[in-house]
């Protein structure tokens, strides 16, 4: 008997702790190499790692949804990764500031302006570049005197806060302590004492929720009022980065970072108990029931280390994928590793790494592994195991993870998970379910 009625109500109860969200804004890239940690070499010779602990001069989402993060003259993309010099992506902003910085970025959302909307604007000294897919605007870079008529130069930090989070469109610009709101439609400007809030050195808007960064850390803030509610300032390198040899110590922090990150996930699975198992970078959360754990993958996992690529639980075991390579745990306290793994995923599976999702549904022996959009069936019961072609996942180019339980399919790509009654409901999907956010909606995240 599979405990199938103990998933079913572990799930409900998750997918119940929040509301369903309706705008995709994150699309944190899965390039998967190690690449967190590395460092880059400075102009002036200087290290620039943002795993050492990082103030931001600014950072915003591009049109994609993924964060700039913009420190002296270079840039990093998304949440891991090395750092680049901006000119590379942005020319222009060389040409008139040589080894300049940029003190603040946003991106534009103004459907009364759209000519504007989705814009990237960017902020050095007096004057402003507005760029669309990284061109620079005809016309820019100009005064900011000219463009947001009352907000001052030298500006520390922009966030765009569109209707209805604002009344109407509108900028919010910081400056020390003073804050602006620049209305996009009457060009108004009303300056707000933001009274809890830390003098912000960049500042954006993501999943529909406001960030202030100042030193190393971070506060969420309500635009309106500029209230910071809840455990604030919070450890950026904890949310917006993939740190290896960065974590809080204690137990709880780890698993309200795990619950929280926004960082994409590598897998997730749930066993034939209905335990969900993720896994991101170098650490996993799991949850039995209503109860949460999480450590690193080399404490529980330490033949696999960190980085895993798939994983699909089958009869008490846990398959996972790394690169080339299938490690399988059985289930227990602790885990062991079975004997004679890593095996070669050609050899275990038929099929090449390295593979992005995998998963089996209950009381199914078939693996479905997806690799980009194409997913390969393995008979988990034949010798010697073969792979058929089974279809496309046509409405995603790829994804993160998958797991299969009692009310189907889980899709996991950046911070949102979608879920399909059934593998081939997934294939023949013409349009995207329910979009559901993964860290509010699948691990109980309260903020
Ligand atoms: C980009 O910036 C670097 C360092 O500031 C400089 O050496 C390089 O010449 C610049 N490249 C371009 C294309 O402007
Ligand atoms: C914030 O900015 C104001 C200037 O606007 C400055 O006087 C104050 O010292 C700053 N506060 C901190 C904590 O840096």
């Amino acid at each position: 008997m599979r405990l199938v009625q103990t998933l079913t109500l572990c799930l409900a109860l998750l997918l119940s702790l929040a509301a369903p969200s309706h705008q995709q804004e994150s699309q944190d890239k899965k390039d998967k190499p190690h690449a967190d940690g590395h460092q880059h070499e400075l102009h002036h010779g200087a290290k620039l790692d943002r795993c050492a602990g990082m103030e931001f001069d600014a950072v915003a989402v591009n049109e994609e949804g993924i964060p700039y993060f913009f420190k002296g003259d270079h840039l990093f993309k998304g949440f891991h990764g090395k750092a680049e010099l901006s000119n590379e992506t942005f020319p222009e902003l060389d040409d008139h500031h040589h080894l300049g910085h940029v003190d603040a970025a946003f991106r534009m959302h103004s459907e009364d302006s759209p000519d504007h909307h989705d814009h990237q604007f960017f902020f050095l000294d007096t004057k402003v570049f507005s760029y669309y897919k990284h061109k620079l605007e005809k016309g820019y870079p100009k005064d900011i005197s000219e463009v947001f008529p009352g907000i001052p130069d030298h500006l520390d930090a922009a966030v765009e806060c569109p209707k209805p989070d604002c009344t109407d469109d509108t900028v919010i610009f910081f400056k020390g302590d003073e804050i602006y709101h620049f209305n996009m439609k009457t060009k108004k400007v009303d300056e707000k004492e933001f009274k809890s809030m830390p003098n912000c050195t960049g500042a954006f808007r993501y999943m529909e929720h406001y960030y202030c960064f100042h030193g190393h850390q971070f506060s969420k803030f309500d635009p309106i009022t500029g209230e910071v509610h809840g455990k604030y300032p919070k450890e950026t390198r904890d949310y917006f980065m993939r740190c290896s040899h960065f974590g809080s110590k204690s137990t709880d922090e780890h698993i309200e970072r795990e619950q929280c990150s926004r960082v994409h996930l590598d897998a997730i699975t749930s066993d034939d108990d209905g335990s969900v198992y993720a896994f991101r970078g170098h650490h996993f959360l799991s949850i039995t029931g209503d109860k949460f754990h999480s450590d690193t993958i080399e404490s529980a996992f330490k033949e696999l280390h960190s980085e895993v690529d798939a994983v699909f639980s089958y009869e008490g075991h846990l398959y996972m994928i790394k690169d080339s390579d299938v490690f399988v745990y059985k289930v227990g306290e602790p885990h062991t590793h079975l004997e004679g793994y890593p095996k070669p995923l050609k050899d275990e599976l038929g099929i090449e790494g390295p593979v992005d999702a995998a998963f089996v549904c209950a009381d199914k022996h078939i693996a479905h592994v997806i690799k980009g959009q194409t997913i390969y069936d393995v008979d988990l019961k034949a010798t010697p195991r073969v792979p058929v072609k089974e279809g496309s996942i046509t409405q995603f180019k790829r994804i993160d993870a998958a797991m299969c339980g009692p009310k189907g399919v889980t899709v996991v790509f950046g911070n949102h998970y979608y879920i399909f009654e059934s593998p081939m409901i997934m294939m023949m999907a013409k349009i995207l379910p329910e979009q559901h956010r993964v860290s509010q909606e699948l691990f109980g995240c309260d903020h």
